[in-house]
């Protein structure tokens, strides 16, 4: 697993923002989006491309465009949804599919309500959306269900990581797929809810409301 940790100050900025109590869910929603859209540049470095030949109104050259088959941005509802605009506006030619999680609050373990994914990923380049690498477990799942799928190529976009998630993600891929995780910052630790500390409350409520 690699992890990029995206060291730039409007990415600093935006996230203090985010962490403080005190911004209402409309800022919330804003830098979110604008804060994955910095986080997305440093996520798609990798992205496949094919060099193609284009006309200018002065000479033939080689550009780029990117490869077949196209993308797939995959958020994790419901607080990755709050990520998916951010992550598509530069990728705006990718296919999106969804993949409803939740932990179970009691044993913390990733329970799947939904998914809309397509069947085979061989060959596809993933990206998954969730906002809090906190236990792991979520995202395990999700990257288990990619990989299941044939997916060999996911990268996934956080806000905030805890190192006892990203162990646990490291430990559970292993050789099994090449994953990255790009976060905006890894915080001190889990506090006993399983929540990061000092990190930002549940993303979800604040995002969409406490529903
Ligand atoms: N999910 C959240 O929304 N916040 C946390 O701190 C941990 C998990």
């Amino acid at each position: 697993m690699r992890l990029h940790v995206a060291d730039h100050p409007l990415v600093a900025h935006k996230l203090a923002v985010l962490r403080d109590a005190s911004t209402p869910s409309v800022t919330f929603r804003l830098l979110v989006d604008e804060l994955v859209t910095l986080l997305a540049y440093e996520a798609t470095r990798d992205v496949r491309v094919d060099t193609v030949e284009i006309v200018t109104p002065v000479a033939t050259t080689t550009g780029v465009k990117l490869a077949q088959p196209r993308p797939l941005v995959v958020p994790i509802l419901r607080a990755g949804l709050g990520m998916l605009d951010g992550m598509t506006r530069l990728l705006p030619s990718a296919e999106v599919g969804f993949l409803g999680m939740q932990r179970d609050e009691e044993t913390l373990e990733a329970i799947t309500y939904a998914n809309r994914l397509p069947d085979d990923l061989s060959g596809r380049q993933c990206f998954l959306l969730d906002p809090m690498l906190a236990t792991g477990g979520t995202l395990v799942a999700a990257i288990d269900y990619l990989t299941a799928r044939g997916a060999r190529d996911v990268t996934c976009v956080c806000l905030i990581a805890a190192p006892e998630g990203l162990a646990v993600v490291e430990k559970a891929v292993g050789e099994r797929a090449d994953v990255s995780v790009v976060v905006a910052a890894v915080d001190e630790r889990l506090n006993e809810k399983a929540y990061i500390v000092p990190g930002l409350g549940d993303a979800g409520d604040r995002l969409y409301g406490v529903v």
